[in-house]
């Protein structure tokens, strides 16, 4: 009997795996898995997204307008060159669906956040990884893969998962090293959390040409990651383009109600930005003084290495953590078996995260010395 086939390479594509969400046995658990913000959502987002329950039976505005205006206002762009999508990933898809297919090549960083080489897959181009160097995407290895295949460059700027950054210069040769055939995507999904005065979210790059188009997310500090909404700014051609492919009402008029009202609201923005840039160094710290070592992360998590002995492993740690009621991020997926990833939660989750990690490196350290003794 034959069945229907997907097309060829759809079968090979490894679905995303996300952060896991209950632990059985544990009714509250810490959940510290997916870069979610620690505060929640503004309570003016939730207002004005409660106030569309009533209207649900109209489409939205496909347009987006109102949300593209706020944007443009804010960040002093062209709100025509702004394509909203149900959260970045979708746009990461439609640039892929829309510039790369069959014998095509997508290039990304080793370490370079998952949804890029399944959007490669999935419109049939092949993912090329670009070795790091420190754990940090290396130009010079990403132009080193370039091959006359490539169509995209997908750039984490700073990368889930490391959370580390290349500085504005950087990104500028980048794109100056790039034939100009090629779209270089920078998707900035953590820009609003950097405090680092070189770096570049890469507005000034997308308006300095052509090829280059640079992704944003409400999922971050926005902490609206249940409701679906980012965006692209782009060159005029590639605004059109993705105009094209999108779904006519892509995004929900409770996303446009919440993401327009989360963006007025730059109190509750700033107050999730100076918790991560406290908490998030505290974690780091507190890390080091037990022994475990973090990525100098830009972002609102930290990737923490473990060793590679049994029962002090990253395996391990995450086991013990579970049992704990706390869950993080393993990186196997991501070819980082000995890490696990760490959101920044509020200051009560750090802390019991930091309790839970220094009893695991007592007990893995006592079990070590044991092992050790003649
Ligand atoms: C680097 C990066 N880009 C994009 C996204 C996707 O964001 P969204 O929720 O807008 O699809 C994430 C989410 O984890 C991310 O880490």
């Amino acid at each position: 009997m034959s069945a229907p086939q997907p097309r060829p390479g759809i079968l090979e594509i490894r679905p995303y795996v996300g952060g896991e969400s209950h632990l059985p046995g544990h009714d509250r658990v810490i959940k510290l898995a997916s870069n979610e913000s620690a505060l929640g959502p503004s309570p003016r987002a939730v207002a004005a997204y409660r106030a569309t329950a009533a209207t649900m039976h109209r489409y939205p505005d496909g347009d987006a307008l109102e949300l593209r205006q706020a944007l443009g206002a804010r960040y002093g762009l062209d709100p025509a060159r702004i394509v909203c999508g149900a959260g970045s990933d979708e746009l990461i898809h439609f640039l892929c669906r829309a510039y790369a297919g069959e014998g095509d090549e997508v290039l990304y960083t080793r370490h370079g956040f998952a949804i890029f080489p399944i959007a490669a897959q999935a419109c049939g181009a092949r993912p090329v990884a670009a070795a790091e160097r420190d754990l940090t995407a290396s130009v010079d290895e990403l132009l080193a893969c370039v091959t006359p295949r490539t169509k995209l460059l997908f750039l984490a700027n700073p990368n889930n998962p490391t959370g580390t950054y290349i500085p504005a210069d950087e990104v500028k040769r980048l794109r100056a090293g790039l034939r100009e055939d090629i779209l270089l995507v920078l998707d900035s999904a953590y820009a609003e959390f950097v405090g680092a005065n070189d770096y570049t979210a890469g507005i000034e790059l997308v308006d300095a040409g052509v090829n280059t188009v640079m992704t944003r997310t409400f999922s971050k500090i926005y902490a609206m990651g249940g409701v679906r909404l980012g965006w692209a700014y782009c060159p005029a051609p590639v605004a059109d383009v993705l105009n094209r492919v999108r779904g006519p009402f892509n995004v929900s008029s409770a996303a446009l109600a919440a993401g327009k009202a989360a963006l007025e609201d730059t109190g509750f923005a700033a107050l999730a930005r100076r918790h991560n840039d406290y908490w998030r160094p505290w974690l780091a710290a507190e890390l080091a003084k037990i022994g475990i070592p973090t990525t100098p992360s830009v972002a609102n998590f930290v990737l923490a290495r473990f060793p590679t002995t049994p029962g002090s492993d990253a395996a391990a740690a995450n086991a013990f953590l579970k049992s704990h009621g706390i869950i993080v991020r393993a990186m196997g997926g991501y070819h980082l078996p000995d890490c696990l990833r760490i959101t920044v939660g509020t200051g009560d989750e750090n802390q019991a995260l930091v309790a839970a990690l220094t009893e695991f490196q007592a007990k893995a350290n006592a079990q070590a010395s044991a092992k050790a003794a003649p």
